[in-house]
């Protein structure tokens, strides 16, 4: 078998140089975190007996994803966004924080500063056949208690699987708005019901995955942020059930607990109730945060949005 170069003394230097190890300066985790990424990848490269040209490809790749602006969708695809949600998840098991609304991927297309309302809103601003969703909940503490005043940023796609500001056919914050919880704890909000979410058809996210035999569809979703001053802020995301992708979600963001019973109403004298003339689908779904504490790993994760 031929000799790793990966173990010669020749290429342990040149990573202890590639890293910054002969240098003072710098920040010391951050060279041992390159050290390791460098040293992974010239390991794939030599047990892959990967060609210069095979490599070139993939940086290529990698800089296709970046002016695409793909990243976003390529580290849920990727399944990194759900691995970091499992690390917090264990973070706090082993601080003794159980129970609660399990977290679930932000994914890419959060936008900051939709409108705010107290207690209720309307998501649905620009015009769209489909079916109406009616959604309501309260906030919860682990006791049970209800949180009045908590935010309730919620935000989903239209019926054609698309969300505002990405869409350039809808207006701004369609289908995003924040709901401020009454005095018992309880949102709720009309909206149309999404439909699922697909990847670019021709960018490089779905280029990597139709090249590994992947599809990049995500069930019909919608998301949340809820915060509360003094509680750990929740980002979460609940599933219309019976989609077909529900248990084959490209960002692996589907979780048990996030799958409400969703009611579809189809007796006339509720439909005129409700000032409608089609069926509509209701849904409800209570939140339930944790107390912040100290020794807690950030709940708030720092990233930036489009704007
Ligand atoms: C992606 C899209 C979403 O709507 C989402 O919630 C998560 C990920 C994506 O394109 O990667
Ligand atoms: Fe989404």
């Amino acid at each position: 078998m031929r000799e790793k170069l990966l173990h010669t003394a020749q290429v342990k230097a040149l990573i202890n140089k590639v890293a910054g190890f002969e240098m003072p300066e710098g920040n010391p985790r951050l060279k041992k975190i390159i050290e390791r990424v460098v040293t992974d990848l010239m390991r794939t490269i030599e047990d892959f007996d990967v060609s210069p040209t095979e490599f070139w490809a993939a940086a290529s790749y990698l800089e296709k994803v970046g002016q695409s602006h793909e990243m976003g969708l390529l580290v849920p695809g990727l399944g990194i966004e759900h691995f970091l949600d499992l690390r917090l998840d264990q973070e706090e098991r082993e601080a003794g924080l159980t129970g609660g609304t399990p977290r679930t991927i932000e994914g890419p297309l959060y936008i900051e500063g939709a409108p705010l309302s107290k207690g209720e809103a309307r998501l649905d601003q620009d015009p769209e056949t489909g079916e109406v969703l009616f959604m309501d909940g309260q906030v919860k503490d682990s006791h049970g208690n209800p949180v009045p005043g908590a935010i309730v940023d919620v935000w989903h796609a239209n019926t054609a699987g698309w969300y505002s500001h990405f869409d350039p056919s809808q207006t701004p914050f369609n289908l995003r708005r924040r709901i401020e919880t009454d005095a018992d704890g309880k949102y709720k909000f009309r909206s149309m019901l999404p439909k699922g979410y697909g990847v670019p058809p021709d960018g490089p996210t779905n280029e990597l995955l139709a090249a590994i035999g992947r599809h990049g569809k995500r069930p019909a979703h919608v998301h949340f942020f809820v915060s509360a001053p003094g509680y750990r802020k929740l980002t979460t995301q609940i599933n219309i059930d019976g989609d077909e992708y529900l248990h084959d979600d490209f960002a692996f963001a589907t979780r048990d607990e996030l799958i409400p019973a969703i009611t579809h109403h189809t007796d006339t004298a509720e439909i005129h109730a409700r000032g409608l003339n089609e069926p509509f689908a209701t849904i409800t779904f209570d939140f339930t945060l944790h107390k912040e504490a100290a020794d807690l790993p950030a709940a708030v994760v720092e990233r930036a949005h489009a704007a």
